[in-house]
């Protein structure tokens, strides 16, 4: 039943957009098993390995996927053009290193990190051996994303808000949730997690984790405006689980998100009352067998 209701919703969806400048149909079907493009599967800190990855960013121009290699403490580079190439290490001597942002105005990637245990957000230049802080603390700093600008979105879980830094004046401003004061009401956010900035809106979508749904907050607004989840914490379609990260697609607004705590990647169409899985949502213990058996094959 939930089937053809998503069908219905998806069917209908598409017929109202044009496909033709859409690089992702948001009637894109995935292939339900997953294809190793970073790691071994096996925790280690060798230049092949990964230790409890928290953050991913695609640089489309190069074909480079960055990884928030948080349990190594360092930032690393695959080359999604050459995959069974070692990464690079990009940044090191991380606290932490939670979620990255990479930009690449100038042609030479500058990497922002949040620095979770740190409490701060870096920069690093090309080629640089140290990161520069940027502004003052960002206590328990989870989500990061940049504007057009170079405006430093970061959010602070524990403080129940994000914070935005300006470059030109270094000043810092709340501009999502209450100071230490998380809530459900729509002018608060609860642990919040990931961000995303729509460059094409200007608008910051923000994974609120502790309230298990997806808020996306207007320019200068005083309150977010729900996108996905919201229906309780639980594993129902119409419901999310502690979100961690979402990712939009600017052209269609389709929101992508990494449901957490219910183990999938999850797709939520424009007004849509419920998701639809894209990866995952086999359980945890499932999905570990699964890939087990898959690399014993190999
Ligand atoms: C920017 O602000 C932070 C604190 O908010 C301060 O530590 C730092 O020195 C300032 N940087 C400059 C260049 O003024
Ligand atoms: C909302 O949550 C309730 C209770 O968990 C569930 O029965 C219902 O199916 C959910 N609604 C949607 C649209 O998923």
């Amino acid at each position: 039943m939930q089937n053809i209701i998503i069908y219905a919703f998806v069917t209908l969806y598409c017929c109202k957009v044009s496909l033709s400048s859409i690089e992702i149909s948001p009637c894109a079907k995935w292939n339900p098993d997953g294809i190793t493009t970073a790691g071994t599967g096996t925790i280690g800190d060798g230049p092949t390995q990964l230790t409890t990855p928290k953050g991913i960013f695609l640089l489309k121009r190069t074909n480079e996927l960055y990884v928030a290699d948080f349990g190594n403490q360092r930032v690393q580079k695959f080359s999604l053009n050459s995959p069974s190439s070692p990464a690079t290490t990009v940044a090191f001597g991380i606290n932490a290193p939670s979620k990255i942002y990479v930009d690449d105005d100038k042609d030479e990637p500058t990497i922002y990190i949040s620095v979770f245990i740190g409490n701060r957000v870096e920069k690093w230049l090309k080629g640089a051996l140290e990161g520069i802080q940027l502004g003052g603390e960002c206590r328990s700093c989870f989500g990061i994303t940049v504007d057009e600008e170079n405006n430093v979105y970061m959010s602070e879980s524990d403080r129940h808000r994000v914070v935005k830094w300006s470059p030109q004046t270094n000043l810092t401003t709340v501009v999502a949730g209450q100071t230490d004061e998380g809530g459900t009401d729509d002018k608060y956010l609860s642990k919040p997690d990931g961000l995303y900035f729509d460059r094409s809106s200007n608008a910051l979508y923000v994974a609120d984790s502790g309230n298990s749904r997806i808020q996306k907050w207007e320019k200068n607004a005083l309150s977010g405006i729900q996108v996905a989840g919201g229906n309780l914490t639980g594993e129902d379609a119409g419901s999310l689980d502690a979100p961690n990260g979402v990712w939009v697609d600017e052209k269609t607004k389709v929101v992508h998100i990494a449901d957490e705590d219910n183990h999938r990647i999850v797709r939520w169409l424009p007004g849509a009352s419920i998701g639809d899985i894209i990866a995952g949502g086999q359980g945890m213990s499932q999905r570990t067998s699964h890939f087990r058996k898959k690399r014993k094959r190999i």
